[in-house]
């Protein structure tokens, strides 16, 4: 005979029990969902990449993409607007793979530069030679561009130093992927005020990592400051964002 006592302790005993079961049974399914997820963005991922390799016929493998540079789904969107629109004023925001990607993009439509503000000389250097490496140099120009305190929106802010930009006045694209998030806070923001009065009519501007709050926060601001340009999100697994004239606008 079980006294009271002992079964009161195994009652407990298999409620706890249970109660781990349950958990570890709802934590498999995050994870087989996590997974599932996953799996999904690398395929994605590896279509987009294996795409940018046969539209722009690489001959020589591209630098990393993903983590600190570009992911190959953003590089698939600029590639596809960069041949279809065949800009021929690109500035760039910060410089890497997606300079190398753009500067192809150029040679094939055989006309335009990409104009990549860099605020860091290591990162600028990389760029410059694997633009040479890939037989790209004429195509881009790396502009060293420090990080300086300037007026922006109403108060100091630190952005490139765009003093190598002096001599472009009509941007057919802009590129948006710097400074680094952790310069300072909506580190982006200040290319709407500096950059988008000297867009072209039908030019397109591409925002990466817009999914963050301080990307979500300059797109807001830019919202308000350029109700002409219409923003749309794009399908990227970073987050994405297009802004564009609205039509008749
Ligand atoms: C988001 S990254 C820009 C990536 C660029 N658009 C590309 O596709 O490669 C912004 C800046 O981070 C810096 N950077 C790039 N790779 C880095 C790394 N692995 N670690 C630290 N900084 C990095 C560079 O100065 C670059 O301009």
């Amino acid at each position: 005979m079980i006294d009271a006592a002992a079964l009161g302790v195994l009652l407990l005993l298999c409620a706890c029990i249970l109660h781990k079961v349950r958990h570890m049974h709802l934590l498999v399914h995050t994870m087989k969902d996590d997974s599932r997820q996953q799996n999904a963005s690398l395929f994605r991922q590896l279509e987009a990449l294996q795409g940018l390799y046969v539209s722009l016929g690489l001959q020589r493998a591209l630098p990393l993409t993903r983590g600190w540079a570009a992911s190959p789904d953003f590089l698939q969107e600029l590639a596809a607007h960069a041949l279809d629109e065949k800009p021929a004023c690109v500035v760039e925001c910060s410089s890497g793979t997606s300079t190398l990607v753009l500067a192809r993009c150029l040679q094939i439509n055989g006309y335009g530069k990409v104009y990549s503000l860099e605020h860091d000389p290591v990162y600028a250097r990389r760029t410059r030679r694997q633009l040479e490496m890939h037989g790209l140099a004429s195509w881009a120009e790396v502009i060293d561009a420090p990080l300086l305190a300037q007026a922006c929106g109403g108060k100091q802010q630190v952005w490139y130093d765009c003093s190598g930009l002096a001599a472009v006045q009509r941007i057919d694209m802009v590129v948006i992927d710097g400074p680094p998030q952790l310069t300072c806070e909506q580190a982006r923001y200040p290319a709407g005020p500096v950059l988008f009065p000297r867009l072209s009519p039908g030019a397109a501007v591409f925002l990466d990592d817009a999914a963050r709050p301080g990307e979500r926060a300059a797109l807001a601001r830019w919202a308000g400051e350029f109700p002409e340009l219409e923003i749309c999100a794009l399908p990227c697994e970073k987050g994405a964002a297009i802004l564009r004239q609205r039509p008749f606008a």
